[in-house]
């Protein structure tokens, strides 16, 4: 006989499509732990308000051990007519402890305000994990960054040749938004630190409960202020949730720039073997599945954020049976990023780049026409003018097939008497580089002191 948290105003069982249909333990199961923990700390809440005995407590707490002994080695486990983990596991408690003592914990408890709480305390352990596994790969692009201090490379926009940069200031640029992942992982905790539990089906409990030492047991150092709030609201589940799509959204900017990278055309770097892919057909392919594989999860990181929203937007409160919707997106989130940032660190921690063909690269395209610019503009000329003699200078060796570093001392005061031979000491990528000394600025000093400031943020994490 199956067990149903809801018989008694029901003459029949539920139709075989509306059980099938309602199932949730095949995704809900992995709050099975953090289930049997809000158990226990409700046990607790039971004894305190003296609806327990301290001998009934000692028993439910030791079957609730029990259970959880059994949960964990795979003992127990749900069948098909468990509706969800908390109805399973209430079989499971009263299969240990008989029926006169399990059917007393849920006395001033609901599934609803449970699920509030359990996926709080889910999501606060997974953003732990995931801010670790981040801080992984922001210090495989801070090593790089360290293992290659001089690297000049061309920086873009558009991308477009645009001014040289160091290869090191360029992975720093990939490695501060994920540090802000981390942040803004750390920052959503304060929000999701509040239980639930106390807040019964919607409108709190007649029992006498605390839910403040319930939530202090949880971890969480208070309780919802709103019984209707607690139950209803999952703003904190879509946030993770845009945490988790702004990750995915910037491993796959990194990884399109890696996909780039590979290509013969820029040959910046070379995929290790043990990050890259071959052809079943094209003996010679290396391919660089892993930062595309990156890039097309982010569409699902994306999917599983708007999912998610549109299931909340017209829910009026309190507790609606869509909020169920809530869990596959964010479990997919969070296993999609365990599976994704260890091997996205990995490729970048053994991206063997070519310096040289950087290097070689970094003045072509005119990359050094700004720094002419605004060597007149120390030279008290005005940017405007500075920009057009700049201009000049370009297209004089476009129509010559010439480079800047090329022009001449005549040749450069054919194009304006401003520009002395003086201004070669801003021709060179060296000393284009060394020119952006201010705070931000590519300038090797300043990416040294950067990449030190870069180093005790990922500590202080
Ligand atoms: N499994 C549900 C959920 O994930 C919780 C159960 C609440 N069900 C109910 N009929 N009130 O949201």
């Amino acid at each position: 006989e199956a067990l149903r948290l809801w018989g008694g105003r029901f003459e029949g069982g539920p139709d075989q499509a509306l059980a099938r249909l309602s199932l949730s333990t095949h995704f809900d199961w992995r709050l099975a732990r953090h289930d049997i923990a809000g158990s226990r700390a409700h046990a607790r809440a039971l004894h305190r308000a003296g609806l327990l005995t301290d001998g009934e407590l000692d028993r439910m707490i030791e079957g609730l051990d029990r259970l959880e002994a059994d949960v964990a080695s795979g003992a127990f486990t749900p069948v098909l007519e468990d509706e969800d983990v908390h109805t399973a596991l209430e079989r499971g408690f009263i299969e240990r402890v008989g029926p006169e003592l399990g059917g007393r914990l849920r006395a001033g408890r609901s599934r609803n305000d449970q699920i509030a709480t359990l996926i709080r305390m889910y999501l606060r352990e997974e953003a732990r994990q995931i801010a670790d596994l981040l801080l992984d790969l922001v210090e495989a692009l801070a090593d790089q960054a360290g293992a290659h201090p001089g690297a000049a490379m061309p920086g873009r926009t558009h991308l477009q040749h645009a001014q040289p940069v160091l290869l090191a200031h360029h992975l720093m640029a990939h490695a501060w938004p994920l540090l802000r992942d981390v942040e803004r992982l750390r920052d959503w905790d304060r929000r999701a630190a509040v239980s639930a539990y106390g807040s019964g089906a919607l409108a709190g409990s007649s029992l006498g409960l605390d839910p403040q030492a319930v939530a202090v047991e949880l971890g969480f150092p208070a309780s919802v202020e709103n019984s209707i709030d607690g139950t209803a609201a999952r703003d904190v589940v879509a946030e993770f949730s845009f945490v988790t799509a702004m990750v995915g959204v910037d491993l796959s900017r990194l990884s399109e720039e890696v996909i780039l990278w590979a290509t013969k055309e820029f040959s910046f770097v070379t995929l290790d073997d043990a990050f890259s892919t071959g052809s079943s057909i094209m003996p010679q392919k290396k391919n660089p599945d892993v930062a595309e594989l990156a890039r097309g999860k982010a569409g699902r990181l994306i999917g599983d954020l708007a999912g998610l929203l549109a299931t909340l937007k017209g829910l009026p409160l309190a507790y609606n049976r869509d909020l169920q919707e809530d869990k596959e997106p964010v479990f997919d989130a969070v296993d999609t990023l365990h599976l994704l940032l260890p091997a996205v660190t990995g490729m970048i921690a053994t991206l063997v780049f070519h310096t040289d063909r950087m290097a070689e690269l970094a003045p072509q395209g005119f990359s050094l026409a700004t720094d002419i610019a605004e060597w007149l503009v120390r030279e008290r000329v005005p940017f405007r003018e500075a920009h057009e003699i700049a201009g000049t200078c370009v297209r004089v060796c476009e129509e010559r097939g010439a480079d800047l570093p090329d022009l001449s001392d005549e040749d450069l005061a054919a194009i304006s008497p401003h520009l002395t031979p003086a201004v070669r000491e801003v021709l060179t990528v060296e000393g284009s580089l060394a020119s952006r000394a201010g705070r931000g600025g590519t300038a090797p000093v300043r990416v040294a002191e950067q990449l030190e400031r870069l180093r005790s943020a990922i500590d202080e994490n």
